[in-house]
């Protein structure tokens, strides 16, 4: 398996101290192209949402203020005790969570799921349990949100984050899932392309 391990998130967070600015995917602020795929979405107040490795938490508060009824989930309890401190009065539940052993009453419990940039954490031999565990927790009719770097199918994954192939992803049709989005994006100069998708369930 590629040179990874468990307690490296945590670690990272743990290692910044209170300089948030330096969790190098940290924006403090809530994904704008989640904020945009939002916006053109009617969201029935009350939807349960539920936001896969939710980092410092704005996408989830992000969809709480919207009306969702919120779980927010990380492997890093370091990143949830910041949701929690950065965030006393959040209607969202927010907890330490592996993605790969998810409490089972999340099975086809929610009607958006949120994920953004956890795939492309993970080594590529997690990615097919990785993506059937997160298509597992989408309600029937529900949808998700997806948002990755992405590659082409005879691009190398070589190096951190690793891109997430289309094949990887086709992994949630296999689930139950229709491909309902796609667009593709070069956001910086010089780095991967990006991808984001919507999916919704459809058995
Ligand atoms: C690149 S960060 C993205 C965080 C957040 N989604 C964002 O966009 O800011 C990847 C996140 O995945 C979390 N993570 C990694 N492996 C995980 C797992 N097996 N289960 C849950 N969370 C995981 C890390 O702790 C980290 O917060």
């Amino acid at each position: 398996m590629a040179d990874w391990s468990r307690d490296e998130f945590d670690d990272l967070y743990a290692s910044v101290g209170h300089d948030l600015d330096q969790v190098p995917w940290a924006r403090l602020a809530p994904n704008a192209t989640l904020v945009d795929w939002l916006d053109r979405r009617t969201i029935m107040p009350g939807s349960r949402a539920l936001v896969v490795a939710c980092g410092l938490g704005d996408d989830a508060e992000e969809l709480a203020g919207r009306g969702c009824a919120v779980t927010a989930f990380d492997l890093s309890a370091t990143a949830i005790g910041w949701c929690h401190r950065r965030f006393p009065a959040s209607s969202v539940t927010y907890q330490t969570a592996d993605l790969l052993r998810l409490p089972p009453e999340w099975a086809r419990r929610y009607d958006l799921v949120v994920e953004i940039n956890t795939i492309q954490s993970l080594p590529l031999e997690l990615r097919d349990e990785a993506v059937r565990a997160i298509a597992g927790t989408i309600a029937e009719g529900g949808a998700l949100f997806v948002r990755c770097f992405g590659r082409a199918p005879d691009e190398p994954a070589d190096s951190r984050p690793w891109p997430v192939s289309r094949a990887e992803l086709a992994v949630f049709e296999q689930e139950g899932l229709r491909e309902a989005e796609f667009a593709e994006d070069f956001p910086e100069p010089n780095r991967h392309r990006c991808f984001r998708l919507t999916y919704e369930r459809i058995f």
